[in-house]
This record gives C-alpha cells, structure tokens and sequence, in this order.
C-alpha cells in the first residue's frame, strides 16, 4: 500500500488530513508528540490496522533525525504533509526565546530536513508532498512576528521545491486563514480575532487535498480566507502593518 506520513496528526488539520487520506485509500504514519492524542485520531479512522504511530518532538533536531532514521525501511513512502506547527502570540520582546526558535525549527527546519530526505523516494514513486504554510506569510504581523516570518519562509521554499519537481512530484503549499482547531489555544490568541473568516479544518484540507489531485498547487481554501488573502493582496504593506499592529494586539 502506498504510504503518507503525517506530522501533526493527533488534532486541527492532521486530524482531517488523517481521516481524508484513510478514504483515499493510503496507509498513514501518523506523527506527534502526544500518544494519548494520536491514539484517538487512530481509532477515528475506519481501517486502523492499517496505520501506525510514530512519536517526535520536532523542536529537537537529534529528534527529527532519529525520525528520519525511522522512516528508512519505509520504501512504499509516497505522500508528505508537512503539518505539525504552532505560533506564539505576544510582543516578540516580551515573549520566551526559547519558544520563539521552537517556532522556527518545528514549522521550517523540520519540514526542509524531512522533505531533504524523504523526497528521493517520494519522487521515485512520482508521489505527493502537501506543506501547510499560512495567510499568515503574506503580511509581516505584529505580535506574531516569528510565526509569520516562518511561514512566509515556508510558502517561499514550497513553491520553489514544486517548481523544481513538477515532472515528477505534486506539491501543495496550503495556505489557509483562522481555523478553529487547537493552534488558537497553544498560540495563545485572544479570544475572537479573525474569526469573522473562520474556516473549518474539514474544509481547508479539503481543498487541499483537491489541488492536489489537479496537479499541485498554491491553495488558498474556502471563499472566507480567499477574501482575507484579496484583502492582503490589495493593502500597502505600511497600511497593512499598521493595521494588522492594532488588531492583533492583546
Ligand atoms: N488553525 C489555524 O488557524 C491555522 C491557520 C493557518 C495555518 N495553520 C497551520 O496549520 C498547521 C496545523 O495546525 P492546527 O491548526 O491543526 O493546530 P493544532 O490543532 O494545534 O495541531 C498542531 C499539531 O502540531 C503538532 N506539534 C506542535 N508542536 C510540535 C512539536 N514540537 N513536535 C511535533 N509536533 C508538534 C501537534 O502535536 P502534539 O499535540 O502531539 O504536540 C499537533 O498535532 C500548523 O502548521 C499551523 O501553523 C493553522
């Protein structure tokens, strides 16, 4: 059976990603810190026997090697999305160091050294890698300063790995707006912001999953975060920052 690794598949968007993929018929290897938390995912899906579990704190690079090692004798390996993330809200000097380069290596080391390694074999079985960046990465943001820098990083690096590999490999860089699964808790947002575009996690990887049997592809999901993102496109950035400073302040 063909087989797609999922990081960050015990909540939000792994979850969906999970459960959509099982229907597409692929065995799923799906990745997290919380066994507790991906155990429920596993038994949400109708063939768990099928998948199995694999744990890594990606903040740790030794971790995310140890991963990859893990992932060798994996030769059917034919799908990578690249999920797993978080935020930290707050002013960027008043917030801990720590998690801020946290951010960095779990939302943009992590997927450059998995896909570095993975996508020799990806690309042998002409498969798929779907890395979920952000709207967040069209708008520098204060208060999410390093997430938002990381992201624009991530959509960045995906479209140039999709141009690189069009002949054979699909990649998707999904760039959804506010969605209401776990990331507003762990980021630690105020109650409230942007959920005027609020999408459901079922539907962002949805349309996900739909740019990627067209080909691959930059996915803005649903009506919502598509007029979110014209917003963004059609706003001078000084307009832009100054706005967004306000808005997402605490
Ligand atoms: N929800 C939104 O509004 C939104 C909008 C745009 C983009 N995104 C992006 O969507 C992706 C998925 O987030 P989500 O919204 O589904 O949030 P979520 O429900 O909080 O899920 C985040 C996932 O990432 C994993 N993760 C976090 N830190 C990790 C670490 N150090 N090592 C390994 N795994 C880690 C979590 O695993 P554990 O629970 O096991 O730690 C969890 O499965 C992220 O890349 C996020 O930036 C979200």
């Amino acid at each position: 059976m063909k087989t797609v690794l999922i990081t960050g598949a015990s909540g939000g968007f792994g979850y969906e990603f999970a459960k959509q993929l099982e229907q597409d018929g692929y065995a799923l290897l799906l990745h997290g810190r919380d066994a507790v938390r991906l155990q429920l995912t596993l038994d949400a899906l109708q063939y768990p026997e099928r998948h199995s579990i694999v744990l890594a704190d990606l903040s740790s690079r030794k971790a995310t090697e140890d991963l990859i090692a893990s992932l060798s004798n994996q030769e059917n390996l034919y799908g990578l999305v690249n999920n797993a993330g978080f935020g930290v809200w707050g002013a960027f000097a008043d917030k801990e160091g720590v998690a801020q380069a946290d951010v960095i290596r779990v939302d943009l080391l992590a997927p450059v050294m998995l896909a570095h390694a993975l996508l020799p074999r990806l690309k042998k079985q002409h498969g798929f890698m779907i890395n979920v960046s952000s709207l967040a990465a069209e708008t520098p943001l204060p208060y999410l300063a390093t997430y938002a820098a990381v992201k624009a990083g991530m959509t960045f690096w995906s479209e140039a790995v999709r141009m690189e590999n069009e002949q054979d490999l699909r990649v998707v860089t999904l760039a959804p707006g506010p969605s209401p699964t776990g990331f507003r808790d762990v980021s630690g947002a105020p109650k409230g912001k942007g959920s005027l575009f609020s999408t459901p996690a079922l539907k962002v990887v949805e349309a996900g999953l739909q740019t990627l049997r067209m080909g691959g592809g930059y996915c803005v999901p649903g009506i919502r975060h598509r007029l979110l993102w014209l917003i963004q496109c059609c706003t001078p950035r000084v307009l832009a920052l100054t706005m967004m400073a306000k808005y997402l302040k605490k």
